[in-house]
């Protein structure tokens, strides 16, 4: 009872903190031009992404054999073939009958280093992403390596076969669902125009022209933690923000949330490894 009540407090604390937060003060604008100013800066030089050394590291790793199985991992397929990567991002995530599951890049990827290369899952899910100053782990810097190889498509998931809808509906009613101590949905975050905490803009990833604009850049290297971050680790941190139980990389529910970010993203453009705050 008492338990309740408190999460009750907190929860009434923090909407209003979203929401006092809402307003920005002048000062804050001028700070929010600035990194503004930054970005545009860094993105006006593409090279200067650092999440390419990372792009460049899971290229050697995709080619090298490694593992129990001492295997390359060119004989993996995301979908479009075994080894084929060209445009493989775009298309997911999607439905492989070989595991008889919907999957989204790092899904795909667990699975073929679990089944070709002879990794143990639960070592690769014990702790998938790095902590701040370390560089994404090395199923993360795959990930960045296949997801740049459809840098410029569009989001092209098809996402209409039996199993690949469920997902996507599954994702959807994730998304409202309000749960945790805190009863926040990923909708109390991202569902509104405007919502902000500090100086970061939430985007209303349920609305498909903010999907669009920001789905396409993960993979990311993200400046305030100095590494990249993944979909999937995105994800694990909103959780987190939720306090919600751990969000296993791989979980039906992270593909699920995937899809339904992808299918509303459909038609947005891929620019990974993107680059954030
Ligand atoms: C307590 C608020 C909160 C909740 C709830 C929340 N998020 Fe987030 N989300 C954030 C913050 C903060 C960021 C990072 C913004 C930044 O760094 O600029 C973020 C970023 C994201 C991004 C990347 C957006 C971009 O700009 O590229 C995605 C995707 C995302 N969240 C999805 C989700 C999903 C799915 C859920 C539900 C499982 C969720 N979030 C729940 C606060 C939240």
């Amino acid at each position: 009872m008492k338990g309740s009540h408190l999460a009750a407090a907190l929860a009434g604390a923090l909407s209003f903190l979203l929401t006092g937060l809402s307003f920005a003060p002048a000062q804050d604008m001028d700070t929010e031009r600035a990194i503004e100013r930054y970005r545009q800066m860094l993105k006006e030089d593409p090279w200067s992404n650092p999440a390419l050394l990372d792009a460049d590291r899971g290229e050697t790793l995709w080619t090298t054999p490694r593992g129990p199985k001492n295997v390359s991992l060119e004989g993996c397929d995301l979908g479009k073939g075994p080894g084929v990567v060209e445009g493989a991002f775009a298309e997911l995530p999607r439905y492989f009958a070989d595991a008889d599951k919907v999957m989204d890049l790092e899904t795909r990827l667990l699975w073929c280093m679990e089944s070709l290369q002879g990794f143990n899952r639960a070592d690769l899910v014990k702790r998938p992403h790095p902590a701040g100053g370390q560089p994404v782990k090395e199923l993360g810097a795959i990930a960045t390596y296949i997801a740049s190889k459809s840098n410029g498509m569009t989001f092209a998931a098809k996402l209409d076969q039996p199993k690949e809808r469920e997902a996507v509906a599954l994702g959807e009613a994730l998304f409202a669902r309000r749960s945790g101590p805190f009863d926040f949905a990923c909708a109390t975050c991202h569902a509104e125009e405007g919502r902000r905490i500090r100086l970061q803009a939430l985007p209303q990833l349920s609305k498909p022209e903010e999907a669009r604009k920001v789905v396409g850049e993960w993979p990311a290297y993200r400046v305030s933690s100095t590494h990249v971050m993944t979909m999937q680790h995105r994800l694990y941190d909103c959780f987190w923000q939720m306090r919600m139980p751990e969000l296993e990389l791989g979980s039906d529910v992270s593909v699920a949330l995937i899809a339904y970010l992808v299918k509303t993203a459909q038609g947005g453009e891929i620019a990974a490894p993107g680059l954030k705050r």
